[in-house]
């Protein structure tokens, strides 16, 4: 359900030709990091192309309850004048972080190495989710905390006033576990050091090179070896956030399955860490083309043309599932219009995400006819390529963004509509993704 608690339904009914040019908004993890990086540099950091969904807004919020000035101006530039590193004050409330697991993540980060107490919250999404496996590396430099069982929200995060640097290996490809041992070390003194035998998405890393930081990346036998020196003195910068590729997948599949379609998205990322949907969507034989490849705000972005095309099924390979983490739900949206089955392999994590993303896509899935088989780390989609997909059921979408906006795309090209009982999370991430979808001709409302 919503925040308000009233549910708003989304109906999506068989569409054709959608036509134009998608305009993304911004990414979702930069802009939770210009944030945080702005808030803990001295100066003023200037951020254009912020993604103003709820996720990002109390991420804003919680940067000004810890003492940083937090500013919009008409236009849509944010500016952050930060404390610097170290500088944060106790909150006088309760950090609420909404939906969102990577601001609460991150943030726990960054306070777990200053001499105060913080109090997180979330909503009922959030507070299901394991917290362990940040509060685990978070011990290690010293920091407590009292929470409920399973170490879930709401928690006390009990700073320490005599942090010592850690050197952590991640027992899962976590980008937010990753970034928040960094953060923690950056109020460490010494050099504070996190293994990754995955390699997941690296803005953590780029943005803090950007900030000034101190920063070695060595590729060893064992992972990714990343190393800071704890205690710099991060310098406010400019950033441009870069357009989210995991909002550009809905419009990218819903272009591949519905007939006539061919749209475009300009400047789209291609970060190596973030790109694996459009390697396996391409294997699916999808009509994907990159042109004017760059780099913008530090990221390498192309534009892209999508043309509807007909998919085969294909094996995902696990390890490209840190790359493509957010993409699953959507990937098995086009896998239901695929010829044959697409298995998705060693995607044990999302069932740790906003939702159960396996059980919430099987459930959804196989209400709108379309058969699905699951064990704890595996997803298999079985493709409905000629007969079309059913449809014609309402689904859940569990307070999960992704879940929504998946379902919202199988209706514009099922037989039947589909129903989404409950669209306002989208608003986390991709506030204006009705605008955006309808302006290209889907039918939703
Ligand atoms: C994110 C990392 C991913 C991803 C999330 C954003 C980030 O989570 O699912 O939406 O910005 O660091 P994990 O790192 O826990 O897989």
């Amino acid at each position: 359900m919503s925040a308000s608690n009233t549910p708003v339904p989304l109906t999506a009914g068989k569409s054709q030709n959608l036509r134009g040019v998608a305009v993304i908004p911004g990414d979702k993890s930069v802009s939770h990091r210009a944030l945080i990086f702005g808030a803990m540099a001295v100066g003023e950091t200037v951020i254009t192309g912020l993604l103003e969904g709820e996720d990002v807004l109390d991420t804003a919020r919680a940067m000004k309850a810890l003492g940083a000035k937090v500013t919009r101006d008409e236009d849509g530039t944010w500016r952050v004048n930060g404390v610097g590193t170290g500088g944060f004050r106790e909150p006088d409330h309760v950090i609420d972080c909404g939906n969102s697991g990577t601001g609460c993540r991150l943030i726990m980060g960054t306070v777990a190495t200053h001499p105060f107490s913080v109090t997180f919250t979330g909503d009922a999404s959030l507070c299901s989710r394991p917290m362990g496996r940040i509060l685990d590396p978070l011990s290690l430099f010293g920091t407590r905390s009292e929470g409920r069982s399973g170490g879930r929200l709401p928690l006390t995060l009990i700073g320490t006033d005599n942090p010592v640097p850690v050197t952590y290996k991640l027992p899962m490809a976590s980008a937010q576990v990753k970034s928040a041992v960094l953060l923690a070390g950056l109020n460490a003194p010494g050099v504070t050091t996190v293994i990754e035998p995955e390699a997941t998405r690296d803005h953590t890393e780029r943005m803090l090179r950007g900030f000034g930081a101190a920063i070695e990346i060595h590729e060893t036998d064992e992972g990714r070896e990343i190393s800071l020196e704890g205690q710099p003195e991060l310098t406010s910068c400019a950033v441009t956030v870069p357009r989210d590729p995991s909002s550009a997948a809905f419009p990218v599949v819903a272009a591949l399955i519905t007939k006539g379609s061919e749209i475009s998205i300009a400047g789209v990322s291609r970060n190596p860490t973030r790109d694996g949907l459009y390697h396996t969507l391409i294997e699916m034989g999808g009509d994907l083309t990159f042109t004017n490849e760059r780099e913008e705000g530090g990221e390498p972005v192309a534009d892209l043309l999508v043309r509807h095309s007909a998919l085969h099924g294909v094996s995902v390979p696990a390890d490209r599932a840190a790359s493509m983490i957010d993409e699953y739900p959507i990937l098995s949206v086009a896998a239901a219009f695929a010829e044959g089955d697409t298995v998705m392999n060693g995607v044990g994590e999302l069932r740790v995400k906003e939702s159960d993303r396996i059980a919430a896509m099987e459930a959804g899935l196989n209400a709108n006819g379309v058969k699905t088989s699951s064990t704890p780390c595996t997803f298999t989609v079985t493709g409905h390529n000629g007969s079309g997909v059913p449809g014609g059921a309402s689904v859940v979408a569990h307070l999960d963004h992704r879940i929504a906006m998946s379902f919202a795309v199988l209706g514009l090209a099922a037989l039947r509509p589909v129903t989404v009982d409950d669209a306002s999370p989208i608003a986390t991430s991709f506030p204006d993704f009705q605008t955006l979808m309808c302006g290209l001709g889907a039918r939703l409302s």
